[in-house]
């Protein structure tokens, strides 16, 4: 008896300490049993107490009051399925008649305690059948990504995790152009970074931009087909660009030979309806402290800006059937850095926010989107870096943070990637540039006047 007291103490001890310094081994050892079991004995009273039931249907109630029985209590949604996950528990339901998904959405934080879990949302997954996601633990907290692999055929990256476990995934092909704002320590570059690790096994080419002198985006060189440390050269690879975007769309309309007999859906419109043989690399821009291109202190420095803001708002406009993507970073990014911006900033489909100082900044990512996600995201706190609020295709929006990927970590999975980076031609002399970036001659001084980027590699 003695022993099993000692034993129970044990494991009660070794669960509280789990709990405490490793919530998510303690959610798959004890919590996701004990959760599953709290949810089901409770939930009928909880979904009474929250206000999720409906009156027994009238025939029933009639039946009772003939049969003389006891008054049938009123009804849940019904559970089609529970599941347990890495990170929590999804319940589906089926709403009763009378019930619709705003009235789950609305009693989230009311099911979240009452469960006692850490986190509940919820989303309708078609008409009448909701789907409610819990958390056990808080995952952002020690963001832990599942090993997942990227979907090489369709440019879709796992980046990072969701408040509610899933993974959040950078998709190209659906979101082509990406805005991420956040004051200076928010974590921006550390989600650039991740990016770039994710697209590292992509047969895709990585240009980037950073005019930080290249210190964020440099120790990850080896994989980018052309690196600017600097505004000139920024405007050098940016035009190259554009001339490799106006091949590309002469490539594809070589290709379409339209004729009467050819299907309209069959008519090639972008990169991804060429033959896989001649299809040129999709190409995805990095821009990091996009600001340091829009600032300019003398009328040379004045015509360069707007060289790049002219060639940055072409390729955003035209460059997703080119296949080319741009992924925009700064602090800031509104009509005080000028024109241009505003029409270059409404392109950018894909919405990032991390923390941002005042509502302003955060108007400039979400102000035309969601007012809710403004609120979220200027009440991100200071020392929860990395925590970003990702705007979705559909209008909705996550809390996210990406796994806290450092230079030297990065550079791993990278290195890992050792397929030969792919280059577009007018970008391919860069590409040498950026193989050792820790030599004597970093890239901005490799590309003068001697290596036009327009002339064909
Ligand atoms: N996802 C994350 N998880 C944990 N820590 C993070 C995360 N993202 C950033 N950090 C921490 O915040 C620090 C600053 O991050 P980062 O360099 O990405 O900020 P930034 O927004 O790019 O800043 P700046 O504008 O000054 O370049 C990192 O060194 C890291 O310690
Ligand atoms: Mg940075």
């Amino acid at each position: 008896m003695t022993w099993l007291l000692v034993a129970l103490v044990l494991v009660v001890a070794a669960a509280g300490l789990l709990r405490w310094r490793r919530p998510a081994w303690y959610w798959l050892t004890f919590g996701v049993a004990l959760a599953a079991l709290r949810v089901l004995v409770r939930y009928g009273s909880v979904m009474d107490a929250c206000g999720l039931t409906v009156p027994a249907p009238r025939w029933r109630l009639a039946l009772a009051r003939m049969a003389d029985r006891p008054v049938p209590r009123p009804r849940a949604p019904r559970i089609l399925r529970v599941r347990p996950t890495r990170t929590g528990l999804v319940l589906r339901l089926k709403l009763r008649p009378g019930q619709d998904a705003f009235d789950v959405s609305a009693s989230a934080d009311r099911l979240r305690h009452s469960f006692g879990m850490y986190g509940v949302t919820s989303r309708e997954l078609r008409s009448g059948v909701v789907e409610l996601r819990m958390t056990g633990y808080d995952v952002l907290r020690r963001v832990q990504m599942p090993s997942l692999a990227a979907d090489t055929g369709h440019m879709r990256v796992p980046v990072a995790l969701r408040e509610d476990g899933s993974v959040h995934y950078r998709d190209y092909r659906t979101v082509p152009h990406a805005l991420t704002l956040g004051a200076t320590e928010s974590g921006k570059s550390v989600y650039q970074r991740n990016l770039v690790a994710g697209l590292a096994p992509l047969n895709v080419a990585l240009v980037g931009i950073d005019c930080k002198q290249g210190v964020e985006l440099f120790p990850l060189a080896r994989r980018f087909s052309a690196l600017a440390d600097n505004p000139d050269t920024a405007a050098d690879i940016l035009d190259a660009l554009v001339a490799h975007m106006e091949d590309v769309y002469r490539l594809i309309r070589s290709h379409q030979s339209i004729s009467v007999s050819v299907p309209d859906a069959e008519i090639a419109a972008d990169i991804w309806d060429l033959p896989e043989d001649i299809r040129p690399v999709p190409v995805v821009v990095l821009v990091d402290e996009v600001a340091e291109l829009a600032l300019f202190a003398n009328k040379e420095q004045e015509k360069r800006r707007d060289r790049i803001i002219t060639a940055l708002v072409r390729l955003a406009q035209l460059g997703r059937a080119a296949g080319i993507y741009l992924e925009i970073c700064g602090q800031r990014f509104g009509s005080e850095l000028g024109k241009g911006i505003t029409m270059l900033r409404a392109q950018l489909t894909g919405r990032t926010a991390h923390r941002v100082n005042d509502e302003t900044s955060a108007n400039m990512a979400f102000g035309d989107i969601s007012p809710d996600a403004v609120l979220a995201a200027i009440t991100i706190p200071a020392e929860a870096r990395g925590v970003a609020i990702a705007g979705d295709s559909t209008g909705g929006w996550h809390r996210i943070r990406a796994p806290p990927h450092h230079a030297a970590a990065g550079r791993e999975p990278l290195q890992q990637a050792r397929r030969p980076h792919p280059a577009p031609a007018r970008l391919g002399r860069l590409s040498s540039c950026t193989r050792h970036p820790h030599t004597r001659s970093g890239p901005s001084s490799r590309v003068g006047p001697d290596r036009r980027l327009n002339d064909p590699a």
